[in-house]
């Protein structure tokens, strides 16, 4: 076994290395107590300290303000600066130059990818397929745990059915079984399975923002939410206890209120029900500038605010200092005690110790793997193949797609030609030259078998206001100095030329995201202008849409044969839509999200309530719940999504017609590749509890399958219902199930499933 080499001020402290199980806590406790036990309060309070990184950035390590703060004893970890040799360098001042020695811990915002790009949240979301989730985050966690970063804060689970909120691209989506299964595989992907025990390629993961942050009100970023105890329960909180089930080590504290009370003050959120009802065991962060926020929340000056997080159950505090500022004035004054920040500064040091950083600071700054192990062709080509698997054929008439390598292709559209687009939001660490633009991408994959021509043919928007404001990062698609009128032009010649166009259209990678909400969510006007004359000289034409967030597609639906929408699929993005394009992938996505017709439809979810006057049809009744307007439908539902292939489904068939809460009963359908070539489904299972102590909605996911089959092949697709898919929480907040009828509805789509019922007993 290894021994502990690291030696605080003089002292050498030796033990054993953690490892699982007591003895491993014990060797924990033992060794957190005696480094405390040596720690004045200034110090353990500067572990609560997350500051932003400043001049430390640009690599002026040594005579940075955040030096000094460090060599101070003020300073816990710091995040996001990208390069093995500055964090190796501003450890060394922590290890070297601090009084006690005490590492940092280095987080990063590695969403989806760290150099090697992944889709973006919700397009890996739209793959259905937990390994590829898994083994993105693995990647990722390589990759950053080899240049220095060992906290990333990912995933970000925060349900979301309202598109306007920009943060839905960083998301899993709206439903909290499939968002529950995707926070496990992220925090699989970033920790492995055992969470006390860090390996030198893996990281700690942070589940955010807890809690509700997907719910603000007419999405607007950072707006109020208030919702029910029931709603939380049962739809929003399920994904962020999975990633606590899953062992995740620490969690993010969300911008928003709930019920009231900022999270990061909200001790019923913090403590009640994270620490004492899920169990959790590891450290809470703010969010940036959480703390220091509350002030405009209007719940009281920095030091109020300050004493009120750390009693609620936050441990350290991002960039507002806070904690840094006030707490030993709180202490004297007793506003908070001793023994609430010695909680939080063990909790702090905990991590750093699971993480193995008293065992070797240096552990995640291997120069020699930094050039080894990131963005490898390995890497690369996972990343493309997980793209691919990521997009979501909306709509394909006549077979359009896949194209031939052959003819005339033009290409029109302002986003094809970028590369700094194509990764998407939150690419940190990426590097933003890497990507290939998608007619670099078009032109290799044909090479001299067909003749790929460009034109732009419009701007993103005729709003210069609006495309400023998301001009962030260096994302930004520089404007077209030509008319509008001489774009179009030159891109209708183009299309006059061609045998196919392929309209790269949408939204540009920084109007989702962060601070990215939209009151409008169709494709900007410019784009959408040149889309309607494309169609109009009666070419087939092909939208690849790049969105981070459902769009109103109703017109395209309507006209457009073929759509594709590749969301921002990251690094390899280029080769990802080619390789969909010309059919060497055949489409399998299925949306994590609901597409509505109009923003007025906003809020639009498939797992719904009934309420008392359900429209019936799907025309307008008078004195139903519907609009005179618009129907009650999508575009296009939850968990839809074409593929080069048909799939048909069978009847529902059931093992029983009744079951017990200790037993099981199987649902099987028979799923056939009716199509021409291979393809993959991804098989939907929904229950429908059709009588509760508490309304309980139309339909709930509960399973899904990703299935393979060759052209004509069959299969019995089975899913096993037991009582754990029948739990929800009731008035009380009991977690139970209820006897009577239940639904069961297996398909490809949410609203495309066939039906069989049973009761339970
Ligand atoms: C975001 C978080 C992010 C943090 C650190 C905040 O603005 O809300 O999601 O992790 O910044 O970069």
């Amino acid at each position: 076994m290894k021994k502990t080499f690291l030696i605080l001020s003089g002292l050498l402290l030796c033990g054993s290395t953690w490892a699982a199980g007591t003895s491993g806590d014990a060797d924990m406790n033992r060794f957190i107590d005696s480094l405390m036990s040596r720690m004045t309060f200034s110090e353990k309070i500067g572990q609560l300290n997350l500051p932003g990184a400043g001049d430390i950035t640009t690599g002026q390590a040594k005579n940075s303000d955040i030096a000094g703060q460090i060599r101070q004893g003020n300073v816990g970890g710091l995040f996001n600066i990208k390069g093995v040799e500055k964090i190796r360098d501003v450890q060394r001042i922590a290890v070297e130059e601090s009084r006690l020695g005490i590492p940092l811990i280095f987080g990063m915002d590695v969403i989806h990818g760290y150099e090697t790009t992944f889709p973006i949240p919700l397009g890996l979301a739209a793959t259905w397929d937990m390994e590829a989730i898994e083994r993105a985050s693995r990647i990722a966690a390589v990759e950053a745990s080899a240049a220095g970063i060992c906290w990333t804060f990912s995933p970000m689970v925060d349900i979301a059915r309202d598109p306007r909120w920009g943060r839905v691209s960083e998301g899993i989506g709206e439903d909290p079984f499939l968002g529950s299964a995707i926070a496990r595989a992220f925090v699989y992907g970033y920790q492995g399975r055992d969470p006390k025990h860090f390996a030198d390629d893996e990281i700690m993961g942070c589940v955010k923002h807890y809690a509700l942050y997907g719910a603000a009100e007419a999405g607007r970023d950072y707006n109020t939410v208030d919702m029910s105890r029931q709603r939380m329960y049962n739809e929003y909180f399920p994904p962020y206890k999975a990633a606590v089930e899953a062992g995740v080590g620490s969690v993010m504290a969300s911008f928003n209120e709930v019920d009231g009370v900022p999270a990061t003050a909200n001790k019923w959120l913090m403590t009640d029900v994270l620490r004492d009802q899920w169990g959790f065991g590891g450290f809470v962060v703010t969010d940036y500038t959480g703390i220091m926020e509350m002030t405009a929340h209007g719940i009281g000056d920095l030091q109020e605010v300050s004493a009120r997080a750390l009693k609620a159950g936050i441990d350290m505090d991002m960039v507002s200092e806070g904690f840094l500022t006030t707490l030993e004035e709180s202490l004297a004054s007793k506003k908070v005690d001793v023994e609430e920040i010695d909680r939080a500064c063990r909790r702090v040091l905990e991590a750093k110790y699971k993480l193995g950083l008293f065992e070797d600071p240096y552990r995640y700054c291997d120069p020699q793997r930094a050039k080894e192990r990131i963005f490898t062709e390995e890497h690369r080509n996972e990343a493309r193949r997980i793209a691919a698997e990521s997009f979501v054929l909306l709509k394909n008439d006549n077979d359009l797609l896949p194209l031939r390598r052959k003819g005339t292709i033009g290409v029109v559209g302002p986003l094809a030609m970028s590369r700094e687009n194509m990764p998407g939001t939150w690419s940190v660490a990426t590097d933003l030259q890497k990507p290939r633009t998608l007619v670099e991408g078009l032109q290799k994959a044909v090479g001299k078998k067909a003749r790929i021509l460009y034109a732009r043919g419009s701007n993103i928007t005729h709003n210069e206001e609006l495309e400023k404001n998301c001009t962030m990062f260096g994302r930004d698609i520089p404007r077209d100095g030509r008319s509008d009128r001489e774009m179009l032009d030159e891109a209708l010649q183009i299309a006059a030329q061609s045998d196919v166009v392929i309209a790269a259209l949408g939204e540009t990678s920084e109007m989702s995201g962060e601070s990215s909400s939209r009151s409008q969510i169709a494709i900007p006007d410019a784009q959408q202008e040149l889309l309607q004359a494309l169609v109009a000289t009666g070419k087939p034409i092909v939208l690849v849409l790049f969105t981070g967030r459902p769009l109103t597609l109703e017109w395209e639906n309507e006209h457009v044969p073929s759509i594709l929408n590749v969301w921002f699929a990251g690094t390899e993005a280029a080769e990802a839509i080619v390789d969909v394009l010309f059919g060497d992938v055949n489409p399998s996505g299925k949306l994590p999200v609901t597409f509505p017709r109009n923003e007025g439809q906003i809020p639009l979810f498939y797992n719904h309530k009934n309420t008392g006057r359900p429209l019936l049809g799907d025309r307008f009744e008078k004195f139903r719940s519907n609009y005179l307007d618009v129907p009650n439908t999508p575009v296009y539902a939850f968990g839809y999504g074409l593929s080069y292939t048909q799939f048909e489904y069978g009847d529902v068939r059931l093992s029983a017609g009744e079951m017990t809460p200790e037993g099981s009963i199987t649902a099987t359908v028979r799923l056939t590749n009716t199509g021409k070539r291979e393809g993959t489904e991804v098989v939907q299972l929904y229950i429908r509890d059709v009588v509760g102590s508490t309304t309980r909605p139309v339909q709930e996911l509960k399973g899904f399958q990703r299935v393979t089959l060759k052209a004509g092949e069959s299969r019995d697709v089975q899913f096993t219902i037991d009582a754990s898919l029948l739990k929800f929480y009731n008035y009380d907040l009991e977690y139970v199930c209820e006897p009577g009828e239940f639904e069961v509805m297996i398909g490809g789509a949410s609203n495309a499933v066939h039906k069989a019922a049973f009761s339970l007993k």
